[in-house]
């Protein structure tokens, strides 16, 4: 983009020796203002916001679901030369990690596939969730042993085969849960964003968990008593299963009626819309693309706000006494 394309210098005349101008002439140089600050305002609002890339003004249901998740507006690249600028947040009970602290590298494992870290047990979580850039003939590694996985495709396609030599296309919104020691390829032929959740499986008596393989579309919307925003969640809710991914939708001005305090640990990724997310004692502005640690008993609360639907997708423990 040049940046040419977004000036916003108005061309509003130079006023020199005011002092000496008659009180008709200074009437007249005020009509003129009004009518040319008017015309200024008229041109900013056909124009978007000035300082802002013109991918604001596209029209966003020409472009795939989730679009926002890579190309966040409040990240590069007009913010990106801010020397020292970031939303990135990380203290003892939470962390906000926005993209443009996004760092990259190659993926222990992986082939042809850039991974970050946004959340990892050195921040107190039991889990890791991290972003998985598969680029052309790229292929996954495996979780270690004993460790389950959740893939879900926030960008282009891939193909998950197993073991038993079953193939499942993923495309934007699907997913697949692999339970511990379930030897899988993810495979992608061209660029693939995937969000990955792994942890430790915690086993009990008489419980197994299975491969699951969807897509947010086509799960239920569950009941949420008190609550307005619409819920969705990837796995099961049957003891085999120590966490679930909820997928939750609040249209703007809807909030969270509960302030919740609880023992549950979260990894969230917002996938479209803006809000404000409170953890602890700060408020945060968010919004598609950003990431946030919440470790168990942070105050959290969220408001969608904004022209658009929020989405995110949420990482819960549950299912497993405390003390185990
Ligand atoms: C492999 O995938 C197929 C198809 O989804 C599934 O029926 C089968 O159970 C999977 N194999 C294992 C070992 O989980």
């Amino acid at each position: 983009m040049s940046p040419g394309k977004h000036t916003c210098k108005p061309n509003i005349p130079t006023i020199s020796n005011s002092n000496n101008l008659s009180k008709m002439q200074s009437f007249h140089l005020f009509l003129l203002l009004s009518i040319t600050l008017g015309s200024v305002k008229i041109g900013v609002a056909q124009e978007g916001f000035c300082s802002a890339p013109s991918i604001l003004n596209a029209d966003s249901n020409s472009r795939p679901l989730y679009w926002k998740v890579t190309n966040p507006t409040l990240s590069p690249p007009h913010l990106q030369d801010l020397p020292g600028f970031t939303r990135s947040v990380y203290k003892r009970d939470h962390a906000l990690i926005t993209p443009e602290s996004h760092v990259f590298s190659p993926l222990p494992d992986w082939t042809n596939t850039l991974g970050a870290f946004l959340i990892t047990p050195e921040m107190g979580s039991h889990f890791v969730m991290y972003l998985a850039k598969m680029q052309e003939n790229s292929i996954s590694g495996l979780p270690p042993s004993g460790v389950e996985r959740l893939i879900f495709v926030v960008a282009g396609e891939v193909v998950m085969t197993n073991v038993s030599g079953s193939s499942h296309k993923l495309k934007v919104d699907s997913y697949a849960y692999l339970p511990p020691n379930l030897e899988h390829a993810v495979k992608s032929d061209a660029s693939a964003t995937l969000v990955v959740f792994e942890r430790r499986y915690s086993k009990i008596e008489n419980y197994v968990s299975h491969q699951i393989v969807g897509s947010t579309d086509r799960q239920p919307l569950l009941e949420t008593p008190g609550e307005v925003f619409e819920l969705r969640k990837l796995l099961p809710t049957s003891l085999d299963y120590d966490f679930n991914i909820h997928i939750m939708d609040f249209q703007p001005g809807e909030f969270l009626n509960v302030k919740e305090v609880h023992y549950n640990q979260h990894g969230l990724l917002l996938l479209e819309g803006q809000g404000i997310y409170r953890l602890g004692d700060s408020w945060y502005p968010v919004e598609a693309g950003d990431a946030i640690w919440m470790a168990p008993f942070v105050p959290q609360w969220y408001a969608a706000l904004g022209k658009t639907r929020s989405r995110y997708l949420l990482y819960k423990d549950v299912n497993r006494n405390p003390i185990l």
